[in-house]
């Protein structure tokens, strides 16, 4: 603790020190994780925002990367040279789009997903403006600061040119600001740091077809909701619309290697095709990464694995009794309540009890409420019976 005082952050020592929740994380297995200390177990219903959307060392994604380093022997690869993990790895995404986005771009991260997906929508459109919403959480790098919301980006300085940042959920302000100046207009498909606030119906496809009319593009930011969390494998498909690029991570890596992948149309992915030294980064599409990611693929593409997410999800909802406003796709849920603040209590209510659950960053009356999508039976009960019992 004190070395971590010391270099990485007192703040955050004193914080958790303060608040009683200064878990040290140890061993991990599973739904779950422990204190170092003092070996106290917490069921992880927070999940890094879907980095172990397969839980901890799930031991399929173990199996594919003991393979990959020692039998296939391979490790980061060359960015430079052509490779068939990754494009094992792109055609099995593009599958999850129809085909309507084959072409991928990978990133070691989800920020520099999202920064790809915003440079690429400028480059072929020869458009500047990025339209994005209050309240968005799109990473923490330049252009992705800047697409989210403001206490991402003035802190650091960051105050870029072109950037239009619109309500959420405000149809009528997309109409009147969508131009023939407008490269691109960046959503996340449920945002997650603004507590779940899922769309109107019809939100997003309306806005595609503006985009469409207005020759911009829509990006949809996945990273949370994507790869099974929400009960389908991309959260758009409750939306009846077709993004023209899609950004994913978190998950992807199956919590043990980094990866992210921006998905785009052939028409938008053409540039990479004219341009292929332009985009270059050293760990994007690591070769190990892919060979993760392909495990991470084989487990939410496998027979049921969607319709039991959603089972699950419901199961939840149904025994939860939070006595708060249930935002839920599949095991993508936001528990809110009247009260400002009333996330944060939860979330200490919920860890105090063993439950690792925290609040949204950008409205603190929603509890963020993200189980691993592999949970067994006994789990989710234990868990519904520590959160009724913590929220009571
Ligand atoms: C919706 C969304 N977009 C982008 C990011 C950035 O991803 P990363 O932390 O991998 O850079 C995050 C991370 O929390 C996210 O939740």
């Amino acid at each position: 603790m004190a070395a971590f005082a010391d270099h990485l952050s007192r703040g955050k020592v004193e914080v958790f020190n303060e608040l009683g929740i200064d878990i040290v994380i140890g061993r991990r297995e599973g739904a779950s994780f422990y204190d170092a200390y003092n070996d106290r177990k917490y069921l992880n219903c927070h999940c890094n925002g879907g980095v172990f959307n397969l839980g901890h060392r799930n031991p399929q994604i173990l199996d594919a990367l003991n393979r990959a380093l020692y039998e296939d022997e391979i490790d980061v690869g060359n960015h430079h040279l052509i490779s068939g993990w990754k494009a094992k790895l792109a055609h099995r995404l593009a599958t999850t789009t129809q085909d309507h986005c084959p072409g991928v771009v990978f990133s070691p991260s989800g920020s520099e997903a999202v920064e790809v997906a915003l440079k690429t929508a400028r480059v072929v459109t020869g458009r500047p403006e990025i339209i994005s919403v209050h309240g968005a959480y799109h990473g923490h790098t330049g252009l992705a600061a800047m697409a989210g919301d403001a206490r991402y980006h003035e802190p650091f300085g960051i105050d870029l040119p072109d950037f239009t940042h619109l309500p959420h959920n405000d149809l009528a302000a997309m109409e009147n600001r969508i131009s023939d100046a407008t490269a691109a207009v960046i959503l996340e498909t449920i945002p997650a740091t603004l507590g779940m606030a899922i769309p109107h119906e019809g939100y997003l496809a309306r806005i595609k077809e503006i985009c469409k009319e207005r020759g911009a593009l829509l990006i949809l930011d996945e990273i949370q909701t994507g790869l099974g969390r929400s009960g389908k494998f991309w959260g758009y498909e409750y939306d009846e619309v077709v993004p023209d690029l899609v950004v994913t991570g978190k998950g992807l890596g199956g919590g043990i290697y980094p990866i992210a992948a921006t998905l785009m149309t052939p028409k938008v992915h053409k540039f990479y095709d004219d341009e292929p030294f332009v985009q270059v980064s050293s760990y994007g599409g690591s070769d190990i990464g892919c060979a993760v990611g392909l495990a991470v693929m084989d487990i939410v593409e496998s027979p049921g694995f969607l319709a039991r997410v959603e089972e699950l999800g419901d199961r939840i909802e149904k025994k939860l009794s939070c006595r708060g406003e249930m935002r839920r796709r599949g095991l993508f849920i936001g528990i809110k309540w009247p009260d400002d603040g009333a996330g944060i209590l939860a979330a200490k209510a919920c860890i105090d009890a063993g439950v690792f659950a925290v609040f949204a960053n950008n409205d603190t009356s929603v509890l963020q409420f993200l189980p691993p999508l592999t949970i067994t039976d006994s789990e989710v009960d234990e868990i519904i019976n520590i959160v009724n019992e913590a929220l009571s």
